[in-house]
Order: structure tokens, then C-alpha cells, then sequence
């Protein structure tokens, strides 16, 4: 009896203090798929102390997931049950029992992954039925059709400033997330900045660095040239990862490295090439930006200097 991957679960991964029925959960919508994965959105009643239905993300398997992809999801599993911080995603609970797919419930956050967020707002000025829906004060309900979102310079600091609060807090617990991104980022109710996706990430110990053992998926235009040569992920190269976040932050995501292909990529940071100065960026920003991108680790800021940074500079903005 063959029991794929989305069934098959260690015992010891079953936790009562986590463990929700699944037949407490309808499943609604996909709200995302990747490789071997997919986001579900889904009602959950009697979750997390709430009494009633509430809206909720669910992770889960497709199909042809394998052992190595269970195990990302199972020690995401494990770690999410670790961190909590108001910038962190939150896990609400977990259907690991035999008899069907895994499924990690997580907060939904209403308006999607900040990289969707940032690309539908480029759409204000041109999309006229947006438009038209705000003139007559239109608000669509449901997560498939967006809510009207303006970027202001001062929302973008925010979001920067509240990335680096949630990073800083996976630091000071010993956590490196290894791909940290805007795709990685949900925005939930009040524009407030989740991190999630934490398949690669890894608890660090002895020395701060984790070799990554084998070839997995790799996201090379967020990777510190170390990480690429070495394969040495720590606080300092989920920062450089942070300065490509900012990037993607103030061209309202756009895809780094325009033109240039990954093969190329370690070979031009090593020699100096970094990403010039997007437009509509300041130059403090753009400074910001370019110590996240130092050869040296060491001379990269930590996640708690720039939270102090972009608070001074949030206080700047009028
Ligand atoms: N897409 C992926 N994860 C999500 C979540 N937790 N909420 C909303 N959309 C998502």
C-alpha cells in the first residue's frame, strides 16, 4: 500500500496542541500554487479559540510532491509552532493524522503577497473600471477581486520598516529565513507586513552559518554572492535578500537583475556590478539598498540597524 507524500507523516509530527479536524475546514479557492505546493483558501470553524467560521489560508502538497517537499512543509510545521511576532505569519493550526493531505493553516491575509500588491497598484491611473469603482466608492468583498490600493512613498517606508521588524525578531531568535522576497510577504488587514514562507528556512547553531546540503530550488536573484559560492545562508545574507526586497519595494515589483541572466549573476557582484539607482528612489534609500549589497557580511547592517533607520526615515516623511 502506497501512500503518496501528502499522506505519508511521521507519527511524532502529530500534535494535539496544533491538531485540527479537517472536517472542520471547506475548502473555497486556490489562492496560489508553486512546483509542489499550493495555498488554499478555506472557512475553519472553531479555530485558534475563535468561535464561528473564519477565513484561512491552508498549505498543502499537490500530488506529485515528493519526501524532500513533505519535509519542508512538516519543518515549517515546527518552526511556525516556535515564532510569534506581528510581522511573522501566524499559525492557527495543522491536519497531519493519517487518512488524508497534510494541511498547515495559517492566517489569511486579505490583500495577498506584497509583489501582487506592489504590480496592482501600478494599475491605478490607467485601469479605468478601478478607476470608475472608486469614484462610486466600489469596494470589491472578495480576495480574487483586489481592494483598491494607492502606494504612497511613506506606505512603502512602512512596509520596509516593518520587513526589518520581523526579520530583526527571526535574528535575535537564531532563525535565517533564506527567501526572504516580496513574493514571500503577505499584506493582511491594515496593510500590515507578514512574513511567511518558511519551507528553506533553518535554525542556526554553533556558528551562524548553514551549508546547504544538497541542490534544491534556488531563488538566485535574492542570494548573497556567499550564499551562491558557499552556500553559507546567515542574518547577514537574509539582509542582502532584504536589499533586493527594498528594490522590488520602490519599483513596485518589478523582477531584479532586468536582462541579466542567473548564469552571469555571481560573476558581476564579485567584480562590483550591483543594480543602479531605480527611478523615483532617494538616495538615502538607494544607500540603504547598496549596504545591504556588501561583498563583506560584516559591513551589511543588521536587521535591527535598519529597522532604526527607516523609523527615523518614516518620521522624515510627511
Ligand atoms: N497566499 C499565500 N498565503 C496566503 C495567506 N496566508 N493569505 C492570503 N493569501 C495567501
Amino acid at each position: 500500500f502506497d501512500l503518496t507524500a501528502m499522506t505519508r507523516v511521521n507519527r511524532c509530527e502529530t500534535d494535539p496542541k496544533w491538531e485540527f479536524p479537517r472536517n472542520q475546514l471547506s475548502i473555497e479557492q486556490t489562492l496560489g500554487e508553486g512546483e509542489f505546493g499550493r495555498v488554499l483558501r478555506a472557512r475553519a470553524f472553531n479555530i485558534g479559540g475563535q468561535s464561528g467560521y473564519a477565513t484561512v489560508a491552508v498549505k498543502t502538497l499537490k500530488n506529485d510532491a515528493g519526501e524532500r517537499e513533505l519535509a519542508d512543509l512538516l519543518s515549517e510545521y515546527q518552526l511556525l509552532k516556535e515564532v510569534s511576532h506581528p510581522n511573522i505569519i501566524k499559525l492557527l493550526g495543522a491536519s497531519t493524522v493519517p487518512g488524508g493531505p497534510v494541511y498547515l493553516i495559517i492566517e489569511f491575509a486579505e490583500h495577498g503577497s506584497l509583489r501582487n500588491y506592489l504590480r496592482r497598484s501600478r494599475h491605478l491611473q490607467t485601469d479605468i473600471h478601478i478607476t470608475t469603482n472608486r469614484l462610486h466608492n466600489i469596494t470589491p468583498e472578495h480576495y480574487d477581486e483586489p481592494k483598491i490600493c494607492e502606494i504612497t512613498p511613506k506606505e512603502i517606508l512602512s512596509f520596509a520598516w516593518q520587513i526589518a521588524n520581523g526579520m530583526s525578531y527571526l535574528s535575535d531568535i537564531k532563525l535565517v529565513h533564506r527567501d526572504l522576497a516580496a513574493r514571500n510577504v503577505l499584506i493582511g488587514t491594515g496593510k500590515i507586513c507578514k512574513i511567511s514562507d518558511f519551507g528553506l528556512t533553518r535554525d542556526i547553531y554553533e556558528d551562524d552559518a548553514y551549508f546547504k546540503r544538497s541542490k534544491g530550488r534556488v531563488p538566485v536573484k535574492w542570494m548573497a554572492p556567499e550564499s551562491l559560492s558557499d552556500h553559507i545562508y546567515t542574518n547577514k545574507s537574509d539582509v542582502w535578500s532584504y536589499g533586493i526586497l527594498i528594490w522590488e519595494l520602490v519599483t513596485l515589483g518589478a523582477s531584479p537583475y532586468p536582462g541579466i541572466v542567473v548564469q552571469s549573476l555571481f560573476h558581476l557582484l564579485k567584480t562590483g556590478y550591483r543594480m543602479e539607482r531605480p527611478e523615483n528612489c532617494s538616495v538615502a534609500l538607494y544607500k540603504v539598498m547598496r549596504s545591504c549589497w556588501s561583498l563583506d557580511p560584516e559591513k551589511r547592517p543588521t536587521f535591527s540597524d535598519l529597522s532604526i533607520k527607516f523609523e527615523k526615515m518614516l518620521e522624515d516623511e510627511v
